[in-house]
């Protein structure tokens, strides 16, 4: 059996692999052309989120038995089209979580303090006291839209810092809010009124795709903080720039873009926002969760045995 990684994964999960006896090759960054002229040879393929498995990618597929997400968030892959041709799709939705939550509370902290900002004046060698003042966490409220693995990490790090913790999350049961002891809001709206900061914690779909936007900006308090740690274009992009512009955003800690990779984003040239490429799930960590869990499901799937994640 062969399989194919597309995307960095850990030794570890690479290792395991190898133990099992099966046929790895790792071609990180293969070019699109390329992947689809071989991806017929393979019975596995692992990714991450750079690589699109759609439509396209699976006319070429015609061996393919095993789609491994090494991560969580499978917007990347095509689920019917796998459904249609009887390709199971697996991923590690827990491997990675707590170190997306602890990078958020980190761009949510930096984004406030400017602390991204303060280190490039110094390490210019300009001592700048006087254009960094932020704001405190304690006795703010926090809006956190989706109380999913990600968002309840986040809420419970928040609370611990003396935050008032609101959440939107029309997909889980009241005693949900109830355990993480925060309050329910019905609607986006309301949440968006009454936030000091917002954090997104959704799966990327069409409906949170741009769920919060010009309309929920307008109502947004004026110098609300965002930050999306999730997927990019959960906060639409343009009208998260204007909201910048404008000051109704002071500040903005961004981990993920919708176009990835990115080094043209407007959002680059907006001295409140701060932008981390991608990297809520880059821990030792995380990555060898992440490795050796895709690994072990991988070879489980392709021997046919019960796969937790599938
Ligand atoms: P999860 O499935 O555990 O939680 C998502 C929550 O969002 C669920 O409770 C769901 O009910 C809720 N939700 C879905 N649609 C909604 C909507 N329209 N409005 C409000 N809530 C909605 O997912 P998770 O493991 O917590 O992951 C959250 C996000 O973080 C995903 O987008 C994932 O891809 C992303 N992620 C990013 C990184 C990173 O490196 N930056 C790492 C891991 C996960
Ligand atoms: C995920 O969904 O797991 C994250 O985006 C991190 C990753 O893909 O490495």
């Amino acid at each position: 059996m062969r399989v194919l990684i597309t995307e960095k994964i850990a030794e570890k999960g690479i290792e395991v692999l190898k133990k099992e006896g099966l046929d790895v090759d790792v071609e990180v960054g293969i070019d699109r052309g390329e992947l689809l002229k071989v991806i017929n040879n393979y019975d596995a393929i692992i990714v991450r989120s750079v690589t699109k498995i759609n439509e396209e990618f699976y006319q070429h597929a015609t061996n393919l038995k095993v789609v491994g997400r090494a991560g969580n968030g499978v917007d990347n892959i095509d689920m019917d089209g796998a459904t249609n041709r009887g390709i199971i799709v697996v991923n590690t939705p827990e491997a990675n979580t707590v170190s997306a939550a602890e990078h958020t509370i980190g761009l949510l902290i930096a984004s406030t303090r400017n602390v991204a900002q303060a280190n490039a004046k110094i390490k210019n060698r300009e001592w700048d006291r006087s254009n960094f003042k932020g704001v405190e966490l304690q006795g703010k409220t926090v809006g956190v839209v989706g109380l999913g693995r990600i968002g309840g990490l986040v809420t419970t790090r928040l609370q611990a810092f003396g935050m008032k913790v609101i959440a939107y999350d029309p997909y889980i049961t009241d005693e949900r809010f109830r355990k993480y002891g925060v309050e329910k809001k019905e609607r986006l709206q309301d949440l968006i009124k009454e936030s000091d900061f917002i954090t997104v914690h959704t799966p990327k779909t069409e409906e949170t795709f741009g769920m919060i936007g010009e309309e929920e900006f307008k109502v947004a308090k004026k110098g609300v903080r965002v930050v999306n740690c999730a997927r990019g274009g959960i906060i639409e992009e343009e009208a998260l720039a204007k909201a910048v512009k404008e000051g109704i955003v002071a500040s903005a800690g961004l981990d993920v873009l919708v176009n990835e990779p990115n080094t043209t984003s407007l959002l680059l040239d907006l001295d409140n926002v701060i932008i981390t490429p991608h990297l809520g799930a880059d821990t030792v960590e995380a990555q060898n969760n992440v490795g050796v869990t895709i690994a072990q499901e991988v070879f489980s799937a392709l021997k046919g045995k019960m796969v937790p994640n599938a």
